[in-house]
């Protein structure tokens, strides 16, 4: 017994060792599942990205970018997202310049920002506009993708292993200069891997090399993939496998019928087999997380009209068969269907990360959502510097003028970040223990019920006296004790009841609003009487965001 138990003593006496602790707060920026949450690990701590992405060209000019830092900083940004183009990282083959990498990195740093990175290579928005002049123009050495009528267009076939390996060689060579500049840094907190793949005008590619291998066995990885993931796999999917016999070989139309949908998984698996050497290269070199973003393809809309082969959920499953090295799926998310888009993308597989997306008021909204509901990593609206340039309009996503008539000022995405930023420790923390819910709360879904330690909190929009306020309803709430709750976001309300039932009511004990500094809970007002409905609820008013604690008791 005692020998059986010594190794396991000397683990647990060797687990917690200062070198240990130190090596783990050194390690590269990772993933890691954390309880109920996969979470970003920084410096060995749980990092929530606040971030936002550049304009595509913003990061090109060292001196266009230096006065655009300290706004986002003082906007209460933690990182941003910056795109890094092939064309100037290798304008001439073998040739490497990193000047305006490393320029980058110092000027982050010196405003406490952290970056994500885009490599900005062989496509971007479906197209091949980056590749440097070298690679755009030997049509020979690179192929470009042909539609059914013959012609060609400027988007670079990934059938070509030339240009795979001409991609892979660049980004490999990146991520080593990365990782000796940014250690130990560790600013830089993950990479995407090109941007927005996908065949546009048509359903996919049709040169000579591509039907050959359309009407070729399906790849064994792949069929073996279906049988062994059937039961989970996305339903779009397995509806189309199993309604053309559920084979595990054949041709792709064999397989998978002959239609568009076939059309999109056969470029999903090309674009996906390509990205996953370029990113397996690019980790070999430095492994920090990567990952690819997706134009989304809504409703009836046929691949071709938006890049057809991208990470769309329905094809998620064919990227993941063509290989492991991408370690998340995510949506540029602008639809209005924002909650539905999140539901989708946030598996047990695949945590949420939003590269892009709105910002303006929808975004100071739907930030509470995917963080509080879907634990997601980060969240990003595009073209956070436009208000920034010269002569900008001061927000590119405001609402139209006609709806702002609303005398309370629409929700900024300024402000969600300063509260967000408050209470990151607890949301973390909370999202670990699967002890935290978001919600958009409007009209037509004015109220919602979460699962909450011993209670349901019943979520509804805010009203006091039968007066709604104007406006939507958005926020966060998390446990952090068995009758203690914080919460945070505008014009909602929530009422308790136990859990078990027969148990009694459930009246709101206190409710306090305030703020942290540096984790420090600086109390404001205690609120009550009409601000809590007379004990009966906790209540968000629709005037502002903020941050506020209540506890709960229980009575017969
Ligand atoms: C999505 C792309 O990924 C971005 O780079 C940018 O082009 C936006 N669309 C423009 O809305």
């Amino acid at each position: 017994m005692q020998s059986r138990l010594l190794p396991l003593l000397l683990l647990a006496a060797t687990a917690f060792t200062p070198a240990t602790l130190s090596a783990q707060a050194n390690s590269a920026p990772h993933l890691e599942k954390r309880g109920q949450a996969t979470q970003l690990v920084v410096d060995g701590q749980p990092f929530l990205m606040l971030a936002g992405e550049l304009n595509n060209s913003s990061s090109s000019s060292l001196s266009f970018m230096q006065p655009i830092w300290p706004r986002l900083a003082a906007d209460h940004l933690n990182t941003v997202i910056t795109p890094l183009t092939w064309e100037l990282i290798e304008p001439t083959e073998g040739n490497y310049d990193f000047a305006l990498v490393d320029g980058l990195l110092a000027q982050a740093r010196a405003n406490h920002e952290k970056i994500v990175f885009l490599w900005l290579a062989s496509w971007k928005n479906g197209k091949s506009s980056y590749p440097p002049l070298w690679v755009k123009q030997d049509t020979k050495r690179f192929p470009r993708v042909e539609r059914a009528d013959g012609t060609k267009v400027d988007i670079l076939s990934p059938a070509s292993d030339a240009l795979r390996d001409a991609d892979a060689r660049a980004y490999a060579a990146l991520m080593a200069h990365i990782r000796t500049a940014d250690t130990p840094q560790h600013t830089v907190l993950m990479m995407q891997v090109e941007n927005e793949v996908g065949v546009l005008g048509d359903t996919r590619d049709h040169s000579a090399a591509a039907n050959k291998a359309f009407n070729s066995p399906v790849p064994s990885e792949l069929t073996a993939y279906l049988k062994a993931h059937k039961s989970d796999l996305e339903h779009e999917l397995l509806t189309l496998w199993v309604s053309h016999g559920e084979k595990t070989s054949g041709t792709w139309p064999e397989i998978f019928g002959e239609s568009p949908r076939t059309d999109e998984i056969f470029m999903a698996w090309n674009y996906a087999r390509f990205i996953h050497v370029v990113t397996a290269k690019g980790k070999a070199a430095y492994d920090i997380p990567m990952y690819v973003n997706t134009w989304l393809g809504g409703g009836e809309s046929q691949p071709g009209n938006y890049p057809s082969g991208g990470p769309q959920p329905r094809v998620i499953d064919i990227w993941k068969a063509a290989g492991s090295a991408l370690d998340i799926y995510s949506p540029d998310l602008y639809d209005a269907a924002f909650a539905s888009w999140c539901q989708r993308y946030h598996r047990p597989d695949n945590p949420l990360f939003m590269p892009e997306t709105n910002g303006g008021a929808n975004g100071a909204a739907n930030v509470y959502y995917a963080v509080g509901e879907h634990a997601a990593i980060g969240f990003s609206p595009f073209a956070i510097d436009w208000p920034y340039q010269p002569g900008n309009p001061p927000d590119v996503w405001s609402e139209p003028a006609a709806a702002s008539k609303s005398r309370v000022p629409p929700p900024q995405l300024a402000t969600s970040y300063g509260v967000l930023a408050q209470i990151t420790p607890q949301i973390l923390d909370a999202q670990t223990r699967g002890q935290v819910h978001g919600f958009l709360l409007d009209k037509n879904h004015p109220s919602q019920d979460f699962t909450l330690g011993n209670y349901i909190a019943h979520v509804s929009l805010d009203e006091i006296f039968g007066f709604h306020g104007e406006g939507n309803g958005f926020g966060l709430i998390l446990s952090t004790g068995p009758n203690e709750f914080l919460g945070a976001g505008q014009g909602f309300r929530v009422s308790f009841s136990p859990i078990t039932p027969g148990k009694g009511q459930v009246g709101v004990a206190t409710v306090d609003e305030g703020s942290f500094d540096n984790g420090k809970w600086i109390p404001g007002r205690r609120l009550n009487g009409d601000e809590n409905d007379q004990g009966l609820f906790w209540r968000f008013d629709w005037l502002s965001e903020h941050i506020e604690k209540a506890t709960v008791y229980q009575f017969q």
